[in-house]
C-alpha cells in the first residue's frame, strides 16, 4: 500500500487556511483518497490542551512557547499524523512547522538552528510533501478574522507585526520552492480552491496515479 501524503496550509491570520483545508479534504475524498484534516497547535487531546493554555496564559518567555508547541507537535506526529500516513491516509494540517519558523523564529527572534533541531526530533523524516502558503495583505486578513468574530491574541497584534509575518511566509515560500506553493489568498474562495487543486495535482497526484 502506498503511504499517504502530508499537506500543510500556512499563512497569516484570516488568509483562508481552514476554509481551503476543508475544501481540499472533500475534493480528495471525492476521488477516493482517504483524508483527515488536523490543526496546530492542537490535533490531539494534549495538543488542544496546549493550545488552550497558550491562548489563555501567554508565556512570557518565547522559549516556553516554542517548547510547548514542540511538545504538542511530537504528540501530533506520533498519535495522529504518522499512523494516518502509514495506513495510506492523506493528512492535511492547518498550520505546521512554517508557522513556528515565522512566529517563534522571525517574530520572536529565536534561533533558526534551535527551531530546526526541534523539527528533527519531532517531525523528521515526515516533513510535509506539499505546503500551500496563502498570501494576503495583513489588514485584509485581520478584517476577515474580525468579521468572523474570532479575534485571538495573535489577531490583536498590530498590522506591522502581521506584515512582518507575511514577509516571513513569503521568504519561506521562496527558499523552499520544492515543497512550497505560494497562492494569492486575495482571490475568491473558488479561485483559491482551483489554485490549490492544481498544486496538489502537479506535486502529488501525478506520482500516485
Ligand atoms: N478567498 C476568500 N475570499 C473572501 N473571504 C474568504 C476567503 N477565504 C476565506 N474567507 C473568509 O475569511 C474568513 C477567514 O477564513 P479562514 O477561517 O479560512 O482563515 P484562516 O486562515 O483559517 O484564519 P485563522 O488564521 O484565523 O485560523 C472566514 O470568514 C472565511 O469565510
Ligand atoms: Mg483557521
Amino acid at each position: 500500500m502506498q503511504r499517504g501524503k502530508f499537506i500543510t496550509f500556512e499563512g497569516g491570520e484570516g488568509a483562508g487556511k481552514s476554509t481551503q483545508a476543508k475544501h481540499l479534504a472533500e475534493r480528495l475524498e471525492g476521488i477516493g483518497i482517504p483524508t483527515i484534516v488536523t490543526r496546530e497547535p492542537g490535533g490531539t487531546p494534549v495538543g488542544e490542551d496546549v493550545r488552550a493554555l497558550i491562548l489563555k496564559d501567554r508565556p512570557q518567555d518565547p522559549v516556553t512557547e516554542l517548547l510547548l508547541f514542540a511538545a504538542a507537535r511530537a504528540e501530533h506526529m506520533t498519535a495522529v499524523i504518522r499512523p494516518a500516513l502509514d495506513e495510506g491516509t492523506w493528512v492535511i494540517s492547518d498550520r505546521f512547522i512554517d508557522s513556528t519558523r515565522v512566529y517563534q523564529g522571525k517574530l520572536y527572534g529565536l534561533e533558526p538552528e534551535f527551531i530546526t533541531m526541534l523539527e528533527r526530533y519531532t517531525v523528521a523524516p515526515d516533513y510535509p510533501n506539499l505546503t500551500l502558503i496563502l498570501d494576503l495583505p495583513a489588514d485584509e486578513g485581520m478584517a476577515r478574522a474580525e468579521t468572523r468574530g474570532t479575534l485571538s491574541r495573535y489577531d490583536a497584534q498590530r498590522i506591522e507585526t502581521h506584515e512582518l509575518l507575511r514577509q516571513g511566509f513569503l521568504e519561506i515560500a521562496e527558499r523552499n520552492s520544492e515543497r512550497c506553493v505560494l497562492i494569492d489568498g486575495h482571490l475568491p474562495v473558488a479561485s483559491v480552491e482551483t489554485a490549490v487543486w492544481q498544486a496538489v495535482k502537479a506535486h502529488l497526484l501525478a506520482e500516485v496515479s
